[in-house]
């Protein structure tokens, strides 16, 4: 069976002493995780959090954003080069919160995905249909659009992604995704990806939106769904050793 993968995805949240804390505590536990896992931390402590992991830890660096330009006259950015050099593995792309605040186009996320593959870092591909969206039946629409834009800019290399399926309508609201409704997405999003490549089945789904030390372990029953990206419950050692221990 394919190995899942549990990212967590740390926000805008954080210190360096409650970073340190939380890391110690995940450490101390990790025997028992048996699955790929990442921890997606915000830009400026990435050094940080690389540091507290150390060589060989079951957990990779990530961050939450890379910037669409390579380098230059773009002040703020963060280039997928800079990620890499700080030993980042993964890197949160097209998540609903930086398409809706920071009005990230599809396009700007195919750019994005772009970069990141080309300094050998995995982009976490997010997609996901608003509650309005899903009320009016346009869930499948949405996700194929968002999903075909990557598709179209990085399709040679397709297999190197890992897909989210964040249903904005679920990311921090504690409303989470019936396994049966996430389900029924991810294999539309599979059925997209096998039609653009012959390795599609090895390109990890997760799911992500309100997962938790509740819900984690029926959801990752699902026969689509590869992991999770877990927001809130990943600031909480224990719940989030909960869901690396049932992925695992
Ligand atoms: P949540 O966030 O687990 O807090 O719902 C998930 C995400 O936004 O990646």
């Amino acid at each position: 069976m394919k190995r899942k993968l549990i990212a967590g995805n740390w926000k805008m949240n954080g210190s360096l002493a409650a970073n340190e804390a939380l890391v110690a505590q995940l450490l101390a536990e990790a025997c028992v995780v048996s699955c790929d896992a990442a921890l997606c931390v915000p830009a400026p402590y990435l050094a940080q959090v690389r540091a507290l992991l150390g060589e060989d830890s079951p957990f990779s660096l990530g961050a939450q954003n890379v910037s669409q330009h390579e380098n230059g006259a773009f002040t703020g950015d963060v280039s997928a080069t800079m990620l890499k050099d700080f030993g980042v593995r993964y890197v949160i792309v097209g998540h609903s919160e930086r398409r809706l605040h920071q009005g990230e186009s599809d396009t700007h996320v195919a750019i994005k995905v772009r970069r990141a593959l080309a300094e050998g870092i995995t982009p976490i591909v997010c997609v996901g249909e608003s509650l309005a969206e899903r009320e009016g039946g346009m869930t499948e629409l949405v996700v194929k659009r968002q999903l075909a834009s990557v598709i179209h800019l990085n399709g040679h290399c397709i297999s190197e992604i890992v897909v989210a399926y964040e249903p904005i309508w679920a990311i921090g609201t504690g409303k989470t995704a019936t396994p049966q409704q996430a389900q029924d997405v991810h294999a539309v999003l599979r059925a997209q990806l096998k039609a653009a490549s012959d390795h599609a089945d090895r390109i990890p789904i997760l799911y992500g939106g309100s997962m938790n030390a509740a819900n984690a372990a029926d959801l990752l029953a699902q026969p689509d769904i590869d992991g999770g990206l877990i927001g809130g419950a990943s600031l909480k050692a224990p719940d989030f050793l909960t869901i690396l221990k049932a992925a695992s």
